[in-house]
């Protein structure tokens, strides 16, 4: 296929890039693991939003297939490919926001725990690329364990000196979408109507929902309680052994992915009230990360918000969500400090 012939006919890449913007803000996002199974129906979710201007899909393998086949949608992003670690550099140069969904997955009777001898290297290099040639982007970091992984792209930001608290993200949204699914359920709603906080981090106990807070407010028995919060916690667990060793979540991730990646450009659009949870760095708690509600504005976090009043189970709950995320982000802050 000739791509000297397109490049001829109009100004080529650059004009495509103003065409999409439309006037309004136009964004430039990488995706880093972008072949994987989060990877590819997040980058066709991508290609689909309006705010997104130019679209860079990095991996390790496989990209030039589905940076290919994404490619012939006909939605205004344009999408660049960029293979293996001699790329990596341009895959990450003028980014205005960078997903990172690179890394294994886990298997049956796996913690996500276990994933951290292979997944920190992962996201402690891939962070070195940020903080070298896009350290103004805002970062969504996918990758577990996000307890683990988030104080280890802190580290990796410092050491580099380019270090903003603000424009480093967590993605814990599908505990958030996950707990307005398994709510909506149990009240016989529509899932779109409800909107329940889920703070602490994105691991076992540490996935702390407040179901006292939801929207539209509501009332629900200790049983109901237990069994809600039971099944937000296990959310993941739950597919793993359904996946049986094919993996874990990656469809309702990647759509949970891209509802935060548009929060993230909405804010950056300059948008009021563009209010999401993540694991953020925080002085809520005690702790130097924690999942909370926080605003999202045009440079990133613009505020935190703290927990608000928490019910009895939900104290209790935070207790142990706090004993649980203090040893992952410690291990987390070692592991990229040594
Ligand atoms: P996958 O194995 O299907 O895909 C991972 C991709 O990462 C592969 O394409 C692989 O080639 C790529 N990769 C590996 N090393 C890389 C490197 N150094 N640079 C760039 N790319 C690299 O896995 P998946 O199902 O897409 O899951 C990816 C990660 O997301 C896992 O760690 C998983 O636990 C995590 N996850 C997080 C959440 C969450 O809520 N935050 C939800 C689901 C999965
Ligand atoms: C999830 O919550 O689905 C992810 O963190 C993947 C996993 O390992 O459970």
């Amino acid at each position: 296929y000739n791509h000297n012939l397109k490049m001829e006919r109009s100004s080529g890449l650059e004009s495509a890039i103003c065409r999409a913007k439309g006037g309004a803000p136009g964004f430039r996002v990488a995706i880093l693991g972008a072949a994987g199974g989060i990877g590819q129906p997040l980058s066709m979710l991508m290609k689909m939003n309006p705010l997104v201007s130019l679209l860079h899909l990095y991996d390790v393998a496989n990209t030039p297939g589905v940076t290919s086949d994404i490619s012939h949608m006909d939605t205004s992003a344009v999408v660049r490919g960029f293979l293996g670690p001699q790329q990596l550099e341009n895959a990450l140069t003028g980014m205005d926001l960078v997903i990172i969904p690179a890394g294994v997955p886990r298997k049956p009777g796996m913690t996500r725990d276990d994933l951290f001898n292979i997944n920190a290297g992962i996201v402690k290099t891939l962070c070195e690329g940020v903080a070298k040639c896009c350290s103004k982007a805002i970062v969504n970091i996918i990758s577990n364990p996000v307890n683990s992984t988030v104080p280890i792209a802190a580290e990796v930001f410092k050491k580099s000196g380019t270090y903003d608290p603000r424009r480093l993200l967590g993605v814990t949204m599908l505990d958030v979408v996950r707990a307005n699914t398994f709510v909506a359920e149990v009240l016989g709603l529509d899932p779109r109507e409800v909107d329940v906080p889920v703070v602490g981090g994105h691991a076992g106990v540490s996935i702390l929902p407040l179901l006292s807070q939801m929207k539209p407010t509501c009332s629900f028995t200790s049983e109901e309680t237990a069994y809600l919060t039971s099944r937000i916690q296990n959310g993941g667990t739950e597919v793993v052994e359904a996946k049986a060793g094919a993996g874990s979540a990656t469809l309702s991730m990647a759509y949970a992915a891209v509802k935060f990646a548009d929060a993230c450009l909405r804010g950056l659009r300059g948008d009021a009230n563009v209010i999401e949870c993540a694991f953020v760095p925080s002085t809520v708690t005690e702790l130097p990360f924690f999942a909370s509600k926080v605003r999202l504005g045009r440079n990133g976090i613009e505020e935190i918000y703290p927990l608000g009043p928490l019910n009895e189970s939900e104290r209790v709950g935070l207790e142990m969500a706090k004993k649980e995320l203090a040893g992952s982000i410690e291990k987390g802050v070692s592991f990229a400090t040594k």
